[in-house]
């Protein structure tokens, strides 16, 4: 329980990658502040907090809803998170909108919304955290394995999560003196209801034959290193550290 009596904030922290990341920071001890964005996430938080209520009885564990585009969005959840528990030790940022276009079809609508939710939430939630988090904090953005590949039709999805490298080596910089971490973690194309609704079953054959083993990345495999970033591996800062089974050279 190396993490008892700590406070992770996981914004989009009830599906997927975010459930599982709370399952693993819960396992080790830490109060959750989960966010969701859609009405429809609402019954997936009802369903992980009866879990987690089941495994950890004495856990605090809290529920906030969102559209975290705009700073004043972003800042809301990190006030009322601060007015729940007091304090805010790690902050989690799995917010993510994928489309897999040619560019000669994607929109200035589209064009915005990607960037809206891949780069402009996610630096709002890098500013309001190195506003907020507790000295020793942990901040860890979800970027995608794309930003270490030459490919095509991703173009305004990889296009969107690589500035936040950029966000999180200049953050990392501010926040050294206070010994907060602050990390990228890009999965490999991951066995969540993200990836399929863009991919052909011809490309998901693909995607999986690049991986080790002949799979896709699971939740399984990125929740224990975003766990690790968060206890032994504190001295890790400024990095994105790349989890695909061999999908990419980086
Ligand atoms: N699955 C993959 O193949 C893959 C591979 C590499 C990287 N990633 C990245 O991993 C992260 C998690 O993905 P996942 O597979 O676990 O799928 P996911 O659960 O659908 O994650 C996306 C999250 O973003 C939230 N979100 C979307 N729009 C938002 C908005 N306007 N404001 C606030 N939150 C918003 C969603 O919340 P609601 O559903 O409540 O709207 C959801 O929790 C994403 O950042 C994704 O880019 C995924």
């Amino acid at each position: 329980m190396v993490l008892n009596g700590k406070v992770a904030l996981i914004a989009g922290g009830v599906k997927n990658l975010g459930a599982e990341s709370a399952r693993e920071l819960a396992e080790a001890g830490a109060d959750l502040a989960l966010h969701y964005n859609s009405a429809s996430s609402k019954s997936n938080a009802a369903e992980l907090e009866t879990q987690l209520k089941q495994k950890y009885p004495n856990l605090k564990v809290a529920f906030y809803q969102g559209d975290l585009t705009t700073a004043g969005a972003v800042e809301k959840l990190f006030q009322s998170v601060l007015k729940d528990f007091g304090k805010i030790d790690i902050v989690i940022n799995t917010v993510g909108k994928v489309l897999k276009k040619p560019i000669t079809e994607i929109s200035e609508e589209e064009y915005d919304s990607m960037f809206a939710i891949n780069s402009k939430a996610a630096f709002f939630i890098l500013k309001s955290a190195a506003a907020h988090i507790a000295d020793d904090g942990k901040i860890i953005s979800i970027v995608t394995a794309l930003l270490g590949a030459f490919t095509g039709f991703y173009t305004s999805y990889a296009g969107s999560k690589a500035p936040v490298e950029h966000f999180t080596r200049g953050v990392c910089k501010e926040l050294q003196a206070r010994r907060v971490s602050v990390n990228n973690v890009a999965p490999g194309p991951m066995d969540t209801p993200f990836f399929y609704p863009q991919e052909s079953p011809e490309a998901v054959e693909f995607h999986k034959s690049n991986g080790m083993g002949n799979r896709l990345t699971m939740v399984q495999d990125i929740a224990p290193l975003i766990r690790f970033l968060c206890t032994d591996g504190k001295w890790i800062t400024g990095q994105t550290i790349f989890a695909n089974g061999g999908y990419t050279t980086r």
